[in-house]
């Protein structure tokens, strides 16, 4: 099935706010307990809240046959911030199409590398795709401590063009 991307639209929170806990719930709980679940999800609470840090972002939506299936949000021009597919798109390049559309925009706005706080269920797609460790944090989500890693990637087409010119524009 060929995969679709559009920019993210506010009536788009609710479903994203669904595709988020269910692959919180379904796949992301291989690596984490009953609690850290819980903490986790409740992110999506508020939907309001939800929704706002959508658009605060650059997110983009995956979709099947027009249906939403996955999204991914770029925060300012080098912080990859969200990434969750419905556990029943899982495995078919979602998030690959996903990570792939923003490492572009990333060096549309000028970035030289891109940074993700990996959690431990998605750091073996990031590591696959280049990103490499640079450290473990302990975050505290609604009373709960949960555990990620900061991970980083060279973009390349302006890595080679900063070195030249001395800064980030
Ligand atoms: C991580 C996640 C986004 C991957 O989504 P996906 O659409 O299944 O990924 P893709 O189909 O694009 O996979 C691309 C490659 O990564 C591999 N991969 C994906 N998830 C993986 C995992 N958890 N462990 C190991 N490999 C994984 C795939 O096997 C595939 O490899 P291939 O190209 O050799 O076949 C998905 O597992 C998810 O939603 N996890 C729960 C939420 C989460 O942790 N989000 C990240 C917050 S930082």
């Amino acid at each position: 099935m060929s995969i679709g991307l559009r920019p993210y639209l506010p009536s788009d929170a609710e479903t994203l706010a669904a595709i988020f806990v269910a692959s919180i719930e379904q796949v992301a709980c291989e690596d984490y307990d009953v609690e850290q679940i819980a903490a986790w999800t409740s992110k999506a609470d508020d939907e309001a809240a939800f929704g706002a840090r959508l658009a605060a972002q650059l997110t983009l939506v995956a979709t099947f046959d027009g249906e939403a299936v996955g999204f991914a949000s770029l925060r300012g021009a080098d912080f990859l911030d969200m990434l969750y597919v419905h556990p029943e798109a899982l495995g078919q390049g979602v998030a690959t199409t996903l990570v792939d559309a923003l490492e572009k925009l990333a060096t549309a706005r000028g970035a030289a590398q891109i940074k993700v706080d990996a959690s431990d269920t998605a750091e073996p797609f990031f590591a696959a795709r280049g990103y490499r460790p640079q450290q473990r944090n302990t975050n505290e989500v609604a009373g709960v401590w949960l555990a990620n890693t900061t991970m980083l990637k060279l973009l390349a087409a302006n890595d080679a063009g900063l070195s030249g010119s001395g800064g980030r524009v």
